[in-house]
């Protein structure tokens, strides 16, 4: 059994020819010019500056784990689904993921962000309509996020003018003439991943906010890695529990080479996770298993790791009761999705190619969150009905499906009255 890492195929001289003469869609640095004479936000897709390479270096975040805001979320939300307001929400599924309309982000205050973090590491995935996030400029953005803890720069992608802390995910506006070009040579651009793993400080929370979208299409679908976790047995439980997993960007950085893309931050990391990690706030499980980033398995033997990954691949990505799909439904629907990475798996989805769309131009805000760790003594919390990524009755919590006119966004009528206190570029080889 073998098990390529995402990347690999930059060993076949024949793919990178078809790279180099612009397959697989992502644009060439010396393109980026032209591309912003297209787009409603050119401010959010900067030319490479060759005075930019290696001028980076990204936080270690020692204290991520202790610092969490998640730490200082109210169990119930109220900070963030205000007594008065009407807000909408529709669960995504039962356990995983929330629609959200009638919460504006960018008035949040603190602990409204704080419950935020905690609700962001309770339902793994919220999509919230009709912000006005990317109006209020890069500088906002900016400061927005670095509530939450340091941001990330990423080396290679794509990014905000002057905010490199903003990277930007691009796929220009066009027509049926795309789909041959991006699938020459491979039968889809599904990516699987969790941000930026390969670092030692990999991301807690990503904030994905879109500038254009296609109306259809383009949509982010996510996977609940506790979930993962949870469907194993306890001998493979346990066994996980031992493993370390390295995670690479060489490769992405091989991709960066070929399309010339400058390198803000220099090196090929080679990093040590565990496949399963505790989170730091609510002590949950979750199968850490970065598609996009694995290599190999630290200490096995070729075949053992190959072997491993192989069935990971197969456990957590085809599993669809453990994924949803997050729409960004157009430009106008102003839609900011937000996840919590680690207990999260997303991949961009490129169905819309054969059909003419405005660019899909998205920009994210990474914080960076602790280093994973494992430890097995930490029991889980139940946080408003959830305990271990499962909803035990659901029973005040965002659960109000279709409701509307209701007040406060977090009681319906199914509430008992009990009281439970208790997440991209678009192909495989520009995962970011
Ligand atoms: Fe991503």
């Amino acid at each position: 059994m073998t098990f390529k890492v995402s990347g690999a195929e930059l060993f076949d001289p024949l793919v990178v020819k078809a790279i180099k003469s612009g397959a697989y869609g992502a644009i060439s640095a010396d393109k980026i010019l032209e591309e912003r004479t297209k787009i409603k936000y050119p401010e959010y897709l900067s030319p490479y500056k060759a005075e930019d390479a290696g001028k980076y270096n990204n936080f270690k975040n020692v204290d991520g784990a202790k610092n969490d805001k998640g730490h200082l979320g109210d169990p119930t939300f109220k900070n963030l689904f205000k007594p008065g307001t009407k807000v909408k929400t529709v669960d995504l599924s039962p356990n995983y993921g929330t629609e959200i309309d009638g919460i504006q982000l960018s008035e949040l205050d603190d602990a409204g962000k704080n419950d935020l973090a905690l609700y962001l590491e309770t339902r793994g995935l919220a999509v919230f309509r009709n912000q006005d996030f990317r109006d209020k400029g890069p500088a906002f953005a900016k400061q927005f996020g670095e509530y939450f803890g340091p941001l990330h720069i990423h080396p290679v992608s794509f990014a905000a003018e002057n905010y490199p802390e903003l990277l930007v995910t691009y796929r220009p506006a066009g027509g049926a003439e795309r789909y041959p070009v991006q699938f020459a040579n491979s039968t889809n651009t599904a990516g699987w991943h969790s941000d930026i793993s390969f670092e030692e400080y990999p991301s807690s929370f990503s904030f994905f906010v879109a500038l254009e979208a296609p109306e259809s299409g383009g949509d982010t679908v996510f996977l609940d890695l506790r979930e993962a976790y949870k469907r194993l047995s306890p001998q493979i439980q346990k066994f996980f529990e031992t493993l370390t997993i390295i995670h690479t960007n060489y490769y992405q950085n091989q991709f960066a080479k070929l399309k010339n893309y400058e390198a803000r931050v220099k090196g090929d990391y080679f990093t040590e996770h565990p496949l399963v990690r505790t989170h730091p706030v609510t002590g949950e499980k979750s199968l850490f298993f970065s598609r996009g980033f694995a290599l190999r398995i630290k200490g096995l033997k070729q075949q053992e790791s190959d072997s491993i990954l192989s069935f990971l691949e197969s456990h957590v990505l085809n599993n669809p009761e453990i994924q949803v799909r997050a729409s960004h439904q157009g430009t106008e629907s102003r839609t900011v999705i937000a996840w919590d990475n680690r207990i999260s798996l997303h991949t961009a989805i490129a169905d819309f190619l054969q059909h003419e769309t405005p660019a899909r131009h998205h920009y994210r805000i990474t914080v960076l969150g602790e280093k994973p760790f494992f430890d097995g003594s930490v029991e889980a919390k139940t946080i408003n009905g959830h305990s271990n990524g499962h909803s035990n009755g659901h029973s005040n919590g965002h659960s109000n499906g279709n409701s509307n006119g209701h007040s406060n966004g977090h009681s319906n009528g199914k509430s008992n009255g009990k009281s439970n206190v208790g997440d991209v570029s678009l192909d495989k080889l520009t995962i970011s």
